[in-house]
C-alpha cells in the first residue's frame, strides 16, 4: 500500500483500484493545472528547480531531491498507511471503531472542515504569486517554489477526500477550491489571513513562520480524526509542513542577525541607512502576521469547536497526552471580555477548545521567537523581539470588539488608531521594506537585507544553482 505508482496521478491509495474516482480525479487535474499555471509563480513554470519530491510515504522516501519543471511536478495523493483497529480516542464515540466512511449525521460539519482547510492551500500559492522576481537568493527562490508546490499537493489531499467521500457536493467544493481567488473582491479565500497581499520577502518569512504554524495546529488537530482518511492524510502533510515553518523561522532569524551586523557598522546603529530591516520595523511584521494567524483559530467561545470535538471529528494537538477525552465536566481558566472588562473566567472545556489549540501554538511560537532572541544576543546587541498578546490587533473572536495594546491593555479606538504605526507596519515602512526588494539570480549570492543560511539543502553548498534561470 505504501508504494507509489507510477501513473497519471501519482498515489499510495489504490487509485486504478477505483475507475469511477479514477476518472473524477483525471477530469479535475487539468483545471488544477491550468489554475497553477495562471495562478502559480509568475514568470518561473519552464524554470529547471531543484525540488524534493515524495516517492514513497516511508521516513526517507518522500524526500527526494532532484530538477523539475514545476507544472510537471509529480503532485500527487499520499496517505499514511492504515493502522488496523484504530479507535475513536476522544469525543462521544470514544473507544469505538474509526470511521472509514463519512457519517452521515457529521456530513456537513466535516465537509466544512476539510473545504475550509483546502481553501488555504491555494489562497497562499496566489498570494506569493510574484515573491520570485525578488528573491534574495537561488536558496530562497528555491525554498519559496519548494513550498508552493507542496500547498499545491495539499490542495491535492483535500480534493482526494472530497471527491472520493462527498459525492457530487464534493466535487463542487473542488471546482469552488479552484475558482476562489486570495484577496478578490467577489469571490474571496475563505479565511482572512489568506486573503492579504503577501507583497515582500519578510511578509513571507513572516506567514511562513505564523501562518504555516497554525497549519500545522489545524492539521494536528484534524489527524487525531476519527474520520480515518482524514487522519491519515493530514498525517503525511504535516510532514511537509515542517519545512515551511523551517523557512519562515530561519528566513526571519537571517533577517534579524543581518540588522545587527549592520547595526554595529554604523556609529548610530541606523540599520536602513545600510540597506538592512532593522530590528524595530521587523518587530512590526512580527506583529501584524502573528496577530492574522491567531484570528485563524476562530472564537475564544465556540459552540462549532464544542461540535466537532464531541463528533469525534476534530481533536486537541497531541490528543494522547491528555487524560480526559471526553471533556464533558472540564472547564478551561481563560481570559474573557465580559461588560467591557477583561475578567478570569473557567468555560466550559468544550467550547473553549479553539483557544486550548491557540495557546498550544502561542506557546510554539514562543520557541521561535526564543532562538531569534538567541541570535541577537549571540551578535551582541540588546533587543528582544516580544509577541504581542492576543488580545492586539484581533478581527476575529471576543478581542476583536475594543482595541488592546501589544501589552493587553485595553484603550480607545482613537488611542489605538493614534499608535497604531509604532506597533503595525506604516505605509512608510511597506514602502521602504519593497524598495530592497531586488532580486539576486547569481548563485550563492545573497541580497543585502539578510544573512547567508547557515547550511544548503540537502547539505549542497549555498553557491548550488537552486534554480536555474
Ligand atoms: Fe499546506
Ligand atoms: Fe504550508
Amino acid at each position: 500500500m505504501t508504494a507509489i505508482s507510477d501513473e497519471k496521478i501519482p498515489n499510495n491509495v489504490n487509485l486504478a483500484g477505483d475507475r469511477r474516482l479514477q476518472r473524477a480525479l483525471e477530469a479535475w487535474q487539468p483545471s488544477f493545472i491550468n489554475w497553477w499555471k495562471e495562478m502559480g509563480p509568475e514568470g518561473f513554470q519552464a524554470k529547471d528547480i531543484f525540488l524534493r519530491t515524495a516517492v514513497s510515504v516511508e521516513t526517507d522516501g518522500w524526500a527526494h531531491f532532484d530538477y523539475v519543471k514545476m507544472p510537471d511536478y509529480r503532485w500527487g495523493i499520499f496517505l499514511e498507511p492504515k493502522k488496523e483497529g484504530r479507535t475513536h480516542h476522544f469525543g462521544d464515540a470514544m473507544g469505538q471503531p474509526v470511521w472509514d466512511e463519512v457519517p452521515g449525521e457529521h456530513r456537513n460539519m466535516l465537509r466544512r472542515l476539510i473545504v475550509t482547510q483546502g481553501d488555504t492551500e491555494p489562497a497562499s500559492v496566489e498570494q506569493q504569486r510574484l515573491l520570485g522576481q525578488t528573491a534574495p537568493s537561488l536558496y530562497d527562490l528555491r525554498n519559496l517554489f519548494q513550498v508552493n508546490v507542496e500547498e499545491g499537493r495539499h490542495l491535492w489531499a483535500m480534493v482526494y477526500l472530497l471527491h472520493t467521500y462527498f459525492g457530487r457536493d464534493g466535487r463542487e467544493e473542488a471546482e469552488e477550491l479552484l475558482a476562489r481567488r486570495s484577496g478578490d473582491r467577489d469571490r474571496p479565500r475563505i479565511l482572512g489571513a489568506f486573503n492579504e497581499p503577501t507583497t515582500h520577502w519578510l511578509s513571507f518569512f513572516m506567514f511562513t513562520m505564523f501562518t504555516d504554524r497554525d497549519g500545522k495546529y489545524q492539521l494536528s488537530a484534524l489527524s487525531e480524526s476519527g474520520f480515518d482518511p482524514l487522519a491519515r492524510t493530514c498525517r503525511f502533510m504535516l510532514t511537509e509542513e515542517a519545512h515551511h515553518m523551517f523557512v519562515g523561522e530561519t528566513g526571519v532569524q537571517r533577517v534579524a542577525k543581518r540588522a545587527c551586523e549592520l547595526m554595529k557598522q554604523d556609529p548610530n546603529g541606523d540599520v536602513r541607512k545600510h540597506g538592512g530591516i532593522d530590528l524595530a520595523t521587523i518587530q512590526k511584521y512580527l506583529n501584524l502576521w502573528f496577530t492574522l494567524s491567531l484570528d485563524l483559530f476562530g472564537g475564544e467561545v465556540s459552540s462549532n469547536a464544542a461540535d466537532a470535538f464531541g463528533a469525534g471529528l476534530k481533536g486537541r494537538h497531541k490528543e494522547d497526552r491528555y487524560s480526559d477525552h471526553v471533556l464533558l465536566e472540564a472547564t478551561h481558566h481563560m481570559h474573557v471580555l465580559e461588560d467591557g472588562k477583561v475578567v478570569e473566567k473557567d468555560v466550559p472545556m468544550r467550547t473553549a477548545l479553539n483557544e486550548v489549540l491557540r495557546e498550544e501554538y502561542i506557546k510554539d511560537c514562543q520557541r521561535g521567537v526564543d532562538r531569534w532572541n538567541k541570535t541577537i544576543r549571540e551578535e551582541g546587541v540588546s533587543f528582544e523581539f516580544k509577541l504581542p498578546s492576543s488580545r492586539f490587533h484581533r478581527q476575529i473572536g471576543m478581542w476583536s470588539t475594543a482595541s488592546f495594546t501589544p501589552a493587553g491593555e485595553m484603550i480607545s479606538k482613537d488611542q489605538y488608531e493614534a499608535r497604531h504605526d509604532e506597533w503595525l507596519p506604516s505605509a512608510a515602512d511597506e514602502v521602504y521594506v519593497k524598495s530592497l526588494m531586488q532580486a539576486v539570480t547569481e548563485p550563492g549570492k545573497m541580497a543585502g537585507w539578510i544573512a547567508p543560511p547557515l547550511k544548503g539543502i540537502n547539505n549542497l553548498p549555498g553557491e548550488f544553482e537552486y534554480v536555474r534561470l
